[in-house]
């Protein structure tokens, strides 16, 4: 019997299952075509005692994380987030240059190369063995390893104290968090600080973000959840604010001694709240809405294709091959996918099997519509896309309920 994450309460309360789902990032190669995939349970639990939202079964994270698809740096707008995010904290927090920077699932080492511009020492923490290669390539030195109190010890035996340490969209795919806290309080020197970017519950439940529900995404975090897991290791949150990264995040800034805890969080607390996240109603109800998105866009789709409409999806993420497969949306609709990460280009989606190309494929012959599976994008790509909308193309965008623009 599965028990939560957090509090180990016994009572976890299925509210959404998905049934048995193939591993969102599993992009195939042509010869695995043949093959049949791995296919994993996938329901997501409400804890009765602590409130932690977070998924019923886990899978192995070697399986999930040792050869990984996600790039940072293949999306465009994330260059400038982090590169704010590193300048954000250096200044804020008076950081010394020469000081050392830990990121945690460091990824291509996109933020740290910002710190390394700021003067920094840097150094990343990447359990995917193909993405640290790549990061070390670009100067990035990487320990490739999952993040534990154990990897923790052994920088801060060899390097010392980190006077930041940054996990962004990283704690929420953690199976152990408190041994990852644990590592997080050992390395970061006692004036340090540790930022940390996590989707936000509030934000996943008001915009319906249903398909950012997968495999590797183990909690849904609240501030509330948080603030107790912090506060098991003597750490408190400074600063919180909400971002718009993935769909709606929080980012907190936490110390060892928090002096002054920010206004905000009781603000936070109060909107958590008000959207009744404490009830198990509120999870059930959104259960109900996600089943009225997947009829709503099955038949918008199924009415344009009727039509004759020639449709591709825009972008490959991860959550995007969740909805494809939740909606049964393959090559019956979609003609191809476009994506700007080079190890996605000539793969196929897992489950749906959906060939991938680069966006010249699109550019140079526009369909009529775009699904927009890289929603959280929306403003950035009808920006890019100007000319293919000027031209009468159309995006489709899934969520919160399905739309033409
Ligand atoms: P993410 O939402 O998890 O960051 O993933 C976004 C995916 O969308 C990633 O595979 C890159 C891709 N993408 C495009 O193909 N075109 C774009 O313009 C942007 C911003 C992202």
């Amino acid at each position: 019997m599965p028990t939560c994450r957090i509090c180990r309460g016994e009572r976890l309360n299925t509210f959404l299952s998905f049934g048995s789902m193939p591993l969102v990032n599993n992009f195939l190669r042509e010869e695995q075509l043949g093959t049949p995939e791995h296919r994993f349970p996938l329901d997501v639990c409400f804890c009765d005692n602590c409130g932690l939202v977070q998924l019923g079964y886990v899978v192995d994270p070697e399986i999930m994380f040792k050869n990984y698809a996600y790039l940072t740096g293949a999306s465009e707008p994330l260059l400038a987030h982090f590169a704010a995010l590193a300048a954000e904290i250096t200044q804020r927090f008076d950081v010394p240059v020469g000081s050392l920077v830990v990121d945690v699932g460091s990824n291509d080492g996109t933020l740290l190369q910002s710190f390394q511009k700021l003067g920094m020492r840097v150094l990343g923490v990447e359990p995917a063995v193909n993405i640290s290669k790549l990061a070390v390539s670009r100067g990035i030195e990487t320990t490739n390893d999952f993040f534990s109190s154990h990897v923790a010890e052994t920088i801060s035996a060899e390097l010392g104290r980190a006077k930041v340490i940054t996990a962004a969209n990283v704690l929420a795919h953690v199976n152990d968090p408190e041994d990852f806290l644990s590592g997080v309080t050992s390395l970061l020197d006692e004036d340090g600080i540790f930022v940390i970017e996590v989707p936000y519950l509030v934000d996943l439940l008001e915009k319906r973000e249903f398909d950012t529900i997968y495999h590797e995404h183990l909690s849904y975090f609240a501030l509330r959840p948080l603030m107790s897991l912090f506060a098991k290791f003597g750490l408190g949150i400074v600063r919180v604010e909400r971002i718009s990264v993935h769909g709606g995040s929080l980012r907190l800034y936490v110390q060892k001694s928090a002096h002054s805890i920010s206004p905000n969080v009781s603000e936070l607390l109060k909107l958590e709240e008000r959207a009744k996240l404490a009830a198990l109603e509120t999870y059930q109800k959104f259960a109900e809405d996600v089943s009225q998105i997947k009829e709503e866009l099955r038949s918008l789709l199924q009415s344009l294709k009727a039509r004759g409409a020639r449709i591709v999806g825009y972008g490959a993420p991860a959550k995007g091959n969740l909805l494809l497969n939740y909606c049964q949306i393959g090559t019956d609709i979609l003609d191809y996918i476009i994506d700007t990460t080079p190890f996605k280009q000539g793969r196929y989606t897992p489950g749906t099997r959906v060939p991938i190309f680069p966006e010249s494929r699109f550019h140079n012959a526009p369909t009529d519509y775009a699904l927009l599976l890289a929603w959280n994008y929306t403003d950035a790509i009808l920006q890019k896309e100007k000319a293919y909308r000027q031209a009468g193309g159309k995006f489709i965008v899934p969520i919160p309920k399905p739309r033409i623009v």
